[in-house]
C-alpha cells in the first residue's frame, strides 16, 4: 500500500505519518516512510535515537552523490547530466531502521518538474519515482510539498491520498486546493483525516464540511503531543488516545485498497 500524506504546514502530518509507520510496523508490516521535508522531522516523530538520525542526511543535499549518479554538480545550471540516473540502491543504503520503520529523508523534492532542470531535481525525481515502482509492503509519503509538485507516477501507483485538515474552514479551504489540484493531474482516490479535533461538534463540521473527501477518520486533540514532543518520546509511546485513533484509520485504509493489495 502506498500512502502519499498532505495537508497545510502544522496540522499533523508528520505526527499522523510517525503513527501509520509505527502501527504496521507493529503489525509486522514491512515499512518504508520516507520524509520530504526540506526541514526533516519525521525521525524525531518516530523516536529515533540519536546515533542512528545522526546516519541519516536528506538525499537532496548529498551533493557528492548526486554528481557521481548524473555527471554534474550540483547547482550547476546547463551543461550535460543524464537525467535518470541509477537510484535503485538508494533506499537500502541511505536509510536507517528502527523498531521496523526504515526511514529515508529526500530534502526538498520538486518532482513535477515545474522547478530548475538541473541535477538535484533530475536525482529526486527519479528516485521518487522508482520509490513509487518499487514493491514496497507499506510506502508512506510524508509529503510537506503541495500536491502540484506531483506527478503521473504518483496518480498511477499511491493508492490513496490522505489530506490532514485541523476542524477549521481555513484547513478544510486548503484541502479543497490539495482536491482540486490531485483531481487536475488524475488522482482521484482521495481521503481525509481531521487532527486536533476536541469533541463531536468539531468531528462533525468536518463531516459536514467537507470539500467532497470522504472522511476516513480522525485524531483527538491531545496535551500529551507537546509532552511526548518535550520528552523526547514517540506520540505512538506517550499518547493512548493517538495510538488507538490511528489503529482505526490504519484499518480503514486497510479495506479501501485492499483491491491493490490482493492483486
Ligand atoms: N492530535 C494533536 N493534538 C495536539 N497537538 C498536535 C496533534 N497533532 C499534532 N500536534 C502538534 O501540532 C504541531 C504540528 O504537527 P506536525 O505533525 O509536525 O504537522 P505537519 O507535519 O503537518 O507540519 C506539532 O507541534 C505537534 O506536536
Ligand atoms: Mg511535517
Amino acid at each position: 500500500m502506498k500512502l502519499a500524506i498532505t495537508g497545510k504546514g502544522g496540522v499533523g502530518k508528520t505526527t499522523l505519518t510517525a503513527l501509520l509507520a509505527q502501527t504496521y510496523a507493529d503489525a509486522s508490516r514491512d515499512v518504508l516512510a520516507v520524509d520530504a521535508d526540506p526541514s526533516p522531522c519525521l525521525a524525531g516523530a518516530l523516536g529515533f535515537p540519536p546515533e542512528l538520525r545522526a546516519q541519516l542526511r536528506p538525499i537532496a543535499e548529498m551533493d557528492e552523490l548526486i554528481e557521481e549518479r548524473t555527471g554534474a554538480k550540483p547547482g550547476t545550471v546547463g551543461g550535460f547530466f543524464t537525467l535518470n540516473p541509477r537510484v535503485d540502491d538508494i533506499p537500502e543504503r541511505f536509510s536507517v531502521v528502527h523498531r521496523g520503520v526504515r526511514l529515508l529523508e529526500m530534502g526538498s523534492v520538486d518532482i513535477g518538474g515545474s522547478g530548475c532542470i538541473c541535477p538535484e531535481s533530475a536525482m529526486l525525481k527519479t528516485l521518487f519515482t522508482h520509490l513509487l515502482f518499487r514493491k514496497d509492503d507499506i510506502l508512506l509519503l510524508d509529503m510537506y510539498a503541495g500536491v502540484e509538485h506531483l506527478g503521473r507516477a504518483t496518480v498511477d501507483f499511491v493508492d490513496a491520498m490522505l489530506v490532514v485538515v485541523e476542524p477549521t474552514r481555513r484547513s478544510l479551504g486548503t484541502a479543497a486546493q490539495i482536491k482540486k489540484l490531485a483531481n487536475d493531474i488524475g488522482l482521484q482516490r482521495l481521503y481525509l483525516v481531521g487532527n486536533k479535533v476536541r469533541n463531536d461538534d468539531e468531528a462533525q463540521f468536518l463531516e459536514q464540511e467537507t470539500p467532497d473527501i470522504p472522511l476516513i477518520g480522525w485524531l483527538p486533540a491531545d496535551l500529551k503531543v507537546q509532552e511526548a514532543d518535550r520528552l523526547g518520546i514517540p506520540v505512538y509511546d506517550h499518547v493512548e488516545s493517538l495510538k488507538f485513533a490511528v489503529k482505526r484509520i490504519a484499518g480503514a485504509l486497510n479495506e479501501l485498497t485492499s483491491d491493490e493489495i490482493i492483486e
